[in-house]
């Protein structure tokens, strides 16, 4: 790995870093209003929520790099103290694009980027209507990072209003699939939420074994640390003998089982019984069935091919045969 000290390199490279490594970032389109009520939008991805009681965000518009000035976001937002923030969907990036550009102050960038105002309830400034969520933001606070160019300003917000397009929203939870959200990674990357780039992980119902508690031979097999960490889940460690047991009494009764095997785990299975396969084979095999019943959600019988998935194990259990 290299190993980077921010103090030896130049502002610009300590953005890309930052902007490479800390992706994807959600996208924050801020509207703010300055004293002669001229509406301002701009997006910005230092931007994240933290805490819910009171609901928080932060968003972060930088001291501008080429000569440290205030971005009229940072500007308004400090004079006026209200903001809102809309979330930024797909069918809005070229536009957030566009309003990012650097127009002069006063200007409108509802008007430059083609958006529509969405009033808010509590505050001045408008919502983004083209966005499927818009908060209504309060400043609670206001961090300087350093008051150099590059330096980030930390505008700590209380939601005030959530405004959430029926569309994606059943009055209960936010559908992450219809939302079609993007997200700013480094140099002009982006990304999109939708598709085969969302996936469901269940939180953990219990605390699991960890993997301080998984066998060696596993710790040092080519299973992956997250097929490690769906075996470490479990609440607790099941017994090797049982697996054993298990194991061949299903050799035995491999064909006449009231239910179906993995393909997979037959095939091990008449492996086992074919005296030209080696104990390195039937490992290999065998980590192979730990692997396919872990991605069809049988924990139960991944455990069982796990604790046979042993060199000193499979030649043990097949000299006892
Ligand atoms: C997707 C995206 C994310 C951005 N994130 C930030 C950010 O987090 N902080 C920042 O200072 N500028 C960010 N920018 C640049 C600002 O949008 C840009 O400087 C804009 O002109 C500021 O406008 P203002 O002066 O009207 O506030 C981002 C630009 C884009 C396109």
């Amino acid at each position: 790995m290299k190993v980077i000290d921010p103090a030896e390199h130049p502002v610009p490279y300590v953005h890309r870093m930052l902007l490479g490594g800390v992706a994807p970032r959600p996208i924050a389109l801020v509207a703010s209003r300055d004293a002669e009520g001229r509406d301002n939008l701009s997006p910005f991805s230092f931007f994240n929520a933290f805490g819910a009681n009171p609901p928080v965000v932060v968003v972060s518009p930088a001291y501008r790099g080429r000569d440290g000035s205030a971005k009229h976001t940072f500007e308004n937002i400090r004079s006026a103290g209200e903001f809102t923030i809309s979330a930024v969907s797909h069918p809005m990036v070229e536009q957030i694009s566009l309003a990012s550009s650097d127009y002069d102050r006063g200007v409108d960038e509802f008007v430059k980027a083609g958006f529509t105002k969405h009033a808010s309830e509590i505050i001045a400034p408008p919502g983004v209507a083209e966005s499927p969520f818009i908060m209504e933001c309060r400043l609670l606070r206001h961090v300087d990072t350093g008051g150099r160019p590059g330096a980030g300003n930390l505008m700590i917000a209380e939601v005030l209003r959530f405004h959430i397009s029926e569309e994606v929203f059943d009055g209960d939870v936010i559908d992450p699939r219809k939302l079609d959200l993007v997200a700013r990674m480094g140099g002009n990357w982006y990304c999109r939420a939708n598709g085969d780039a969302l996936f469901e992980l269940p939180k953990p119902a219990h605390n699991g074994i960890g993997f301080d508690a998984l066998p060696g031979h596993l710790l040092h097999s080519r299973l992956t640390g997250n097929e490690l960490a769906l075996l470490a889940g479990v609440a607790e460690l099941p017994p090797a003998a049982m697996a054993h047991d298990r194991w061949t009494a299903g050799l035995r009764d491999a064909d006449t089982l009231p239910f179906p095997l993995p393909e997979d785990v037959t095939a091990a299975i008449h492996l086992w019984n074919d005296p030209e396969t080696t104990a390195e084979e039937l490992v290999h095999a065998l980590l192979g069935c730990v692997r396919s019943c872990l991605s069809a959600g049988n924990l139960d019988l991944a455990w069982t091919c796990a604790w046979i998935a042993d060199l000193e194990t499979v030649s043990r259990l097949r000299a006892d045969a």
